[in-house]
């Protein structure tokens, strides 16, 4: 049984539209909707131009990602961590693993990640009251960041975060920072070059083999574990930080009907995910019980990772 508590009283407000839609500068159009014009530095979201102490850091992220995520290293990394035999703990317990990072790659967020998740959450919880799965989906998305801890060989950063793009075809110049690919050993393999590469047009982004990181390692666990979460769930999961995708509509002509679909719910989740890393606290404690609660619902008490 899912656990009922009073709705969250958030300061922020996203968006409530239902009727969902695939563009992405949809918040700046529409009026009646306020949503936080700074992230935590006091900047507009996802500005990589904008002076930080973190531009230097994000641009060198972005480098070292573009330079060493290639079909071979996805591969490879595959065969590691799609064994499910490092550690069995339960989401919970992963939540509170995760807490002790904080993502490089991320322009926009400066905070423990469990604030981030559960402010996710609850934003969407606020909204979408009666989509329980899309607030589980809020809690769990970066789960996949323990990556990062020792306890999975402590990953660099960007073999673990920051915007993902489809290996074994050409990279999209709406790819954040696309100078650096041309140091990656695929951007001039005529096998991986062209724009369907080893693809097909329409053949799935489920046959479609993505950059390694957080969101693929959290779907593969999410299903290897036997989630009753729906489909667009796991979508959603899996391809949160596919940016050229959801927000500059790259790479569609390898999607099928199911990906067209499942796209409309990513839309909606992302808007959470971006807006929400603001300076909103969580009392973490009060709304425990209803993410453990959900958490029963969707996943085994243990979970292989
Ligand atoms: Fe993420
Ligand atoms: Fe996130």
């Amino acid at each position: 049984m899912t656990i009922a508590i009073e709705q969250p009283e958030l300061g922020i407000e996203v968006p409530t539209n239902k009727n969902i839609t695939h563009d992405p500068n949809e918040l700046e159009l529409e009026e009646g909707f306020k949503v936080p014009e700074a992230n935590t530095f006091g900047q507009t979201f996802r500005d990589y131009n904008a002076h930080s102490e973190r531009k230097e850091s994000v641009e060198q992220f972005y480098r070292l990602q573009h330079i060493n995520q290639n079909y071979d290293f996805v591969k490879k990394m595959h065969e590691q961590y799609g064994k499910l035999n490092r550690v069995e703990m339960s989401i919970w317990e992963c939540c509170e693993l995760l807490n002790e990072f904080v993502d490089e790659s991320d322009p926009d967020l400066d905070e423990p990640q469990i604030e981030h998740l559960l402010q996710t959450a609850e934003a969407i919880r606020k909204d979408h009251p009666d989509e329980d799965w899309l607030h589980l989906v809020g809690l769990i998305h970066d789960l996949g960041k323990v990556l990062l801890h020792h306890k999975f060989g402590a990953l660099p950063q960007w073999a673990v975060v920051g915007d993902t793009f489809p290996v074994g075809c050409a990279f999209d110049e709406s790819c954040v920072h696309y100078k650096y690919f041309k140091e990656n050993p695929d951007y001039n393999n005529p096998k991986y070059n062209t724009k369907n590469g080893i693809y097909t047009e329409g053949c799935g982004l489920n046959n479609v083999m993505m950059s390694f990181g957080h969101d693929d390692y959290m779907y593969h666990v999410a299903k290897e574990n036997k989630t009753t979460l729906p489909s667009a769930g796991l979508f959603i999961i899996r391809y949160h930080s596919f940016y050229p995708l959801h927000r500059s509509g790259a790479y569609t002509h390898l999607m099928n009907e199911e990906d067209v679909e499942n796209l409309k719910w990513l839309q909606v989740f992302n808007k959470y995910d971006l807006y929400s890393k603001s300076k909103v606290r969580i009392d973490v404690e009060k709304v425990k019980p209803y993410y453990l609660s959900l958490i029963e619902k969707y996943f085994p008490a243990k979970l292989k990772w």
